[in-house]
């Protein structure tokens, strides 16, 4: 069941609102970022008239995002990146809002919950796509903020299929490819031509910019704009110092574990885990095991990432030769195809196998599934023991999808606001050059460094940190100004 106004909100249940509001109230406390832009800007209101388009997933965290959006004077419209990441609680209180109640809700348009089919997951994201007019008529959004690109590609793909007059045909379901999903979109995008066959060639012009959170939804930017098919400027978030080496990296150092532990209770200590990718979520989920006391393996593709997995004093080794060794096989990488039906098929006896990265393909789940003999038992929603013919198992968790966010409430508060920080900085960036002399071109950009340096500065305090202050004379020395920025653009931290 939901609680639902078609075209306002859907989401699990409004009385979940005030558990809601508790944790925002208490993870407003750990985002300093987030709330000293709110005392920065909200005189300003730099975002007044900005209707953003948000698929970011639903935590409480977010809503701490979402509400400084609104207090910086925004529109916003929201879905989760993720049909397991939504926050319940958290997703309620957005729709009743700070000033509502469940009977009388006054919050964000929201359109999220824990558990939803890949149908929904694409309803939810036309959803924000489509804000009700005066006239009773739909206008799309200016700005989308985007995790993971899958906001972005609609409307990509909307345009796309819209000049050409039609949606293609459904292509062959393949296993890692994604073409199941791919399916599910076309529907949406078939559905919306019958009923409005210019919809996303309107929508798109208005767009002046999207904000991305993950390496992810980054690559496909990218891979727009070396086609020449972005249509609107494009912030890297991700790539901001204080998102990537944070977030990536200290975010998951918590929320991997968070995320094993709630799902399955096992001892990590003295177990062996092994890790794909060595990126930044790879070196904090390694650095997590090593911290539970597990000796930790890990995998690279590439020799640089592998020599530091070397030197942190890690054995690097291929999947295939320690599948009888590991009790964890966690992957980090970004790719697909990473741990296949056959490495499955010969790990250990109750061998945990989970995902972190951002989408479901790094493990193989249809070819599992199709493995003669085999049966699932769901332990508990997002928990699967998967036992082959000879009665060994494998548990599964959150369905290959991202663990951190499926088993558990992704990363804390504090780590967030770092990376929503630079979030809210990009929005205010784009939005408020949109049009003048300072406009961002089509193309991919991350924030100046002085913004990125600004996000560590904001978050110093609640840690009692004292930074030291160059004098002139240093600050001369070393060719850089007193106030920063303090790197060159190519250091890499
Ligand atoms: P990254 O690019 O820094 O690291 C990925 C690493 O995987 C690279 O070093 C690459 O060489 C390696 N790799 C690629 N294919 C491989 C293979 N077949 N075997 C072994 N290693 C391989 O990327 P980053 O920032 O670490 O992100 C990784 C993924 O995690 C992305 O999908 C990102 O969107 C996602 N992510 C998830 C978060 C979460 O909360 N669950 C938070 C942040 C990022």
């Amino acid at each position: 069941t939901f609680d639902e106004v078609p075209g306002r909100y859907k989401v699990r249940s409004l009385a979940l609102a005030e558990a809601g509001r508790h944790q925002i109230r208490l993870a407003e406390h750990e985002m300093p970022g987030l709330m000293a832009l709110r005392a920065e800007y909200g005189p300003s209101q730099p975002l007044a008239g900005a209707r953003i388009a948000g698929s970011l997933h639903m935590t409480v965290q977010t809503a701490v995002l979402i509400e400084t959006l609104v207090d910086l004077g925004a529109e916003v419209r929201w879905a989760s990146c993720n049909i397991f990441s939504t926050q319940d609680e958290a997703a309620a209180a957005i729709a009743v809002g700070r000033d509502g109640t469940p009977d009388a809700p006054a919050g964000v348009p929201v359109f999220a919950w824990k558990g939803e089919s890949l149908e929904e997951y694409w309803d939810c994201t036309e959803q924000i796509m489509l804000w009700p007019t005066e006239d009773g008529g739909v206008q799309g959004p200016n700005m989308i903020l985007d995790d993971g690109g899958d906001a972005t590609m609609l409307v990509h793909l909307g345009v796309e299929y819209e000049a050409a007059g039609a949606v293609p045909a459904d292509t062959a379901e393949g296993d890692l490819d994604h073409s199941h999903e791919m399916n599910v979109v076309r529907a949406v995008l078939r559905r919306s031509l019958a009923t409005d066959p210019q919809r996303w060639t309107r929508i798109a012009p208005a767009i002046l910019g999207v904000t991305e959170e993950t390496t992810t939804g980054v690559h496909r930017l990218y891979h727009l704009a070396e086609k020449g098919e972005l249509l609107f400027p494009a912030i890297n978030v991700n790539d901001s110092v204080t998102k990537s080496k944070f977030d990536n990296k200290y975010g998951i150092r918590h929320s991997l574990p968070d995320g094993i532990n709630r799902a399955t209770d096992v001892l990590i200590g003295g177990k062996v885990a092994f890790v794909a990718g060595y990126g930044d979520v790879g070196k904090g989920a390694a650095e997590a095991f090593r911290g539970q006391g597990a000796r930790v393996i890990v995998s690279e593709v590439d020799p640089i990432c592998a020599l530091q997995a070397a030197m942190d004093g890690f054995q690097v080794a291929r999947i295939e030769d320690v599948l009888d060794e590991a009790d964890f096989f966690i992957t980090t990488t970004g790719n697909f195809g990473v741990i296949t039906a056959d490495h499955m098929a010969a790990m250990k006896d109750k061998a945990i196998v989970g995902n972190i990265g951002h989408f479901d393909n790094e493990i193989d789940m249809a070819g599992l599934a199709r493995i003669p003999g085999i049966t699932r038992t769901e332990i508990k929603p997002q928990v699967h023991e998967w036992t082959f013919p000879d009665g060994r198992s494998i548990i599964v968790l959150s369905e290959g999808r991202l663990l951190n966010l499926g088993n558990a409430t992704g990363h804390p508060s504090f780590v967030m606001s770092n990376s929503f920080t630079n979030q809210v900085i990009g929005q205010i960036e784009l939005y408020t050059k949109a049009g003048g002399p300072d406009a961002y071109a089509t193309d991919v950009f991350r924030l100046p460094k002085v913004l990125d340096e600004k996000v560590a500065r904001l978050h110093l305090d609640a840690l009692g940190v004292r930074l030291t202050e160059l004098s002139p004379a240093q600050a001369d020395y070393l060719g850089v100004k007193v106030e920063g920025p303090y790197k060159p653009e190519h250091y890499r931290y």
